[in-house]
């Protein structure tokens, strides 16, 4: 859409002529949202963000952030954008303060000009009373928004958050949160931000992508993803031939989408699930699988995840490559 502040038509990046970090993405993102990609390890979400924010050439395709071209136009994309990287890159050695003031100076803001922003930008993470202290003292939540406010500093249009709570407790991400959502309303900044969690991504993002070994799987606002499934989740564990159920399943239209876990267990999509629900009993006895439990639950990004790519994302283990849990995708939902 003319309008979208970020938009990309088939962006790729083929490191070593072979690997696929990322594999033709489309998308655009709308002016004043925060917007996510979400994806386990290794996905290229790191690597969409360096093209967008020009420290990485693009090997295909097209970006255009903020109204210019990545490629052809650099220095206007870098003027109107700030970043927060994966990894921390402030001075330890100096203060909260005097952190903001150097970026700031690099990046050509005038003293008076600075002074009054990092003010204001320190206040809104609160960070006012530690200003003065060294980096160095500051937790890792401290240090998370240090490094967002000074991302601010230059009044970007956008701002690039790369896993913005990548290994932090849990209190600590909600207050990140907070402040994510605090700064996008009262700077009226964009942000795109990316995240391996799942529930950052519902709770922190109007609309977000779904990336996987490079490509879009599936756009949309949380609420329309879960939606997309077309129904509830139901869990069934149980003993026997999984195989008899399956063929069972497969047809019947209220089955939207069939999961195989790696515990011989079942999990099915299923429409309307009050009426469908007595008939999954029934057929799972006449085909002999012998069900030990079954739940009904409301489907999450988990389950959008799984459902597209036939993976699981697990939380605590998202940095390995063994956190991806691998379970049979039966029926499949198709990409939209
Ligand atoms: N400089 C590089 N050289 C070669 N391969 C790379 C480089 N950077 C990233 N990759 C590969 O590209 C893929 C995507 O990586 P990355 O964008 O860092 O994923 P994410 O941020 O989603 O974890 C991975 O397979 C990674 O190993
Ligand atoms: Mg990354």
């Amino acid at each position: 859409m003319l309008e979208d502040i970020i938009v990309t038509e088939k962006l790729t990046k083929v490191f070593n002529k072979t690997i696929k970090a990322v594999d033709q993405v489309d998308m655009g993102v709308r002016k004043g949202e925060i917007f996510g990609f979400l994806g386990p390890n290794g996905a290229g979400k790191t690597t969409t963000v360096n093209m967008l924010t020009t420290l990485l050439k693009p090997t295909s395709g097209k970006a255009i952030v903020s109204g210019f071209d990545v490629v052809k136009h650099p220095d206007e994309v870098r003027r109107r954008i700030g970043i927060v990287f994966q990894d921390s890159v402030l001075e330890d050695r100096y203060s909260g303060y005097e952190n903001m003031m150097l970026h700031a100076r690099l990046w050509g803001v005038k003293k008076e000009i600075a002074k009054e922003r990092i003010k204001e930008l320190l206040e809104l993470v609160s960070l006012t009373a530690r200003a003065k202290d060294l980096v160095r003292a500051y937790s890792g939540g401290m240090r998370r928004r240090l490094e967002i406010a000074r991302g601010l500093v230059t009044r970007p249009e956008i701002l690039f958050l790369d896993e913005p709570t990548l290994g932090l407790d849990p209190t600590t991400r909600f207050h990140i949160w907070d402040y994510i959502k605090l700064i996008n309303k009262e700077q009226g900044v964009t942000v795109f931000l990316t995240t391996h969690y799942l529930d950052e991504a519902e709770h922190l993002c109007e609309r977000l992508s779904i990336i996987d070994y490079g490509k879009i799987v599936t756009t949309g606002s949380p609420s329309e993803l879960i939606n997309s499934l077309g129904g509830d989740v139901v869990k069934i564990t149980g003993e026997g031939d999984v195989g008899l159920a399956i063929s069972a399943f497969k047809p019947e239209n209220y089955i939207k989408n069939v999961i195989v876990k790696q515990d011989n267990g079942l999990e099915l999509t299923i429409a309307e699930s009050d009426k469908s629900l007595p008939k999954i009993i029934r057929k799972l006895e006449e085909t002999g699988y012998n069900a030990l439990s079954i739940s009904l639950k409301k489907p999450s990004l988990d389950d959008v995840f799984i459902a597209y790519t036939g993976r699981e994302i697990r939380e605590e283990e998202a940095s390995g490559s063994e956190g991806i849990k691998k379970h049979f995708v039966i029926k499949k939902l198709s990409r939209s």
